[in-house]
């Protein structure tokens, strides 16, 4: 059995990582300074005593140090993500994003450890090449459009990670992930899945930004957990980039009326314009399909989630919450 450090681990996808690592058997260590994550996430396991957790930023140095050697893989999910947040607070995101890799990193690279990597789909920016191949080239827009400034941060990450590779010998994983979904994401940052479902369970209009043609794949967290538990004791995946994802395509009015459908809501659809819901000339893109022959290939697993199974089972898990709000 292993010794995990997880960065980030309490938040959305880094407590289901936690769990799924604690289950097997292994050792983990979080570190997360709760700027979007949060205890309750980790509520299931605060107890377990294979888990260490300390509340604090992967930039304090000694905490970090301490916790890379006893690691045996760091697995780095700690950023500032949403689209809110990039637009209301772009310094703090690249800062937070480009420094706290570069920490990791360095420190991964004193100890000689296995790092992790999680980028993102976004890199892919505005390219049409459906489905987006890990090769393939990366389209950004214009630099005064703060939107891009996340997939920029991340772009960096990558190019670190395999630099540290290449230069250093220590073995990075890069793994870009599409949209994941599943209890405990919030919708606060512009999640799409967490906002529409807390809409539709509330009889709310939907806000579908843009026409709603716009589509996405959408992974439920368990299936990335399985690939990135994987992952880390692959060596064929070092100094590889990897897209994580779910290809079943859907626009977003579509998964507007797949929502209200589940949730028996009797709550309509409105279309708002991108400059409204964000700012004024916000771009996006209108496809994002991974193409997933590497992963699949490399750890032998395909997504095994449904999009319909993934929005039920989160759609139960909002339910199962607002009753516990409602109680408290
Ligand atoms: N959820 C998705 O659809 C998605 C898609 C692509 C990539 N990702 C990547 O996956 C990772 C996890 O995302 P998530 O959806 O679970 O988001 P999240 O916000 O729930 O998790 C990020 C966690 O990192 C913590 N954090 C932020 N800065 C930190 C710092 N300096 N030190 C310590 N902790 C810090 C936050 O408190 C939070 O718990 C991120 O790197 C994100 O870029 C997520």
């Amino acid at each position: 059995m292993a010794t995990f450090l997880v960065t980030g681990g309490a938040g959305f996808i880094g407590s289901h990582l936690v769990e799924a690592a604690l289950a097997e058997g292994h050792r983990v260590l979080v570190l997360d300074d709760l700027s979007s994550g949060s205890i309750e996430n980790l509520s299931a396991v605060r107890t377990h005593p294979a888990l260490e957790f300390l509340p604090e930023s992967v930039t304090s140095k000694s905490i970090l140090a301490e916790f890379v050697d006893r690691a045996d893989v760091v697995f780095h999910l700690a950023a500032t993500v949403g689209v809110f947040n990039i637009i209301e607070s772009p310094v703090a995101t690249i800062e937070n994003n480009i420094g706290g890799t570069e920490a990791v990193l360095r420190m991964a690279a004193k100890k000689k450890k296995k790092v992790i990597l999680t980028s993102t789909s976004e890199v892919y920016g505005k390219s049409h090449r459906i489905p987006f191949r890990e090769d393939g080239d990366l389209v950004f827009g214009a630099t005064s459009k703060s939107r891009w400034s996340y997939a920029c941060s991340k772009v960096i990450d990558e190019f670190l990670a395999l630099a540290y590779w290449r230069e250093f010998g220590v073995p990075t994983v890069i793994v870009r992930l599409f949209n994941t979904i599943g209890p405990r994401q919030i919708g606060r940052y512009g999640m799409v899945v967490p906002r529409f479902l807390n809409q539709a369970l509330a009889g709310q209009d939907l806000t579908v930004y843009g026409s709603g043609q716009q589509s996405r794949c959408f992974t439920y967290v368990s299936d990335v957990v399985r690939w990135l538990l994987l992952l880390s004791a692959n060596d064929r995946a070092v100094g590889e980039i990897l897209n994580l994802g779910n290809p079943e395509e859907i626009t977003i009015t579509g998964l507007a009326r797949k929502i209200i459908e589940i949730t028996g809501s009797s709550a309509g659809i409105e279309f708002i314009p991108y400059e409204r819901a964000y700012e004024l000339g916000f771009e996006d893109m209108e496809r994002r399909v991974p193409d997933i022959e590497k992963i699949v290939a490399c750890t032998s697993y395909s997504p095994q989630v449904t999009l319909d199974a993934a929005l039920r089972h989160t759609r139960d898990w909002c339910l199962e919450r607002q009753k516990q709000y409602a109680i408290a």
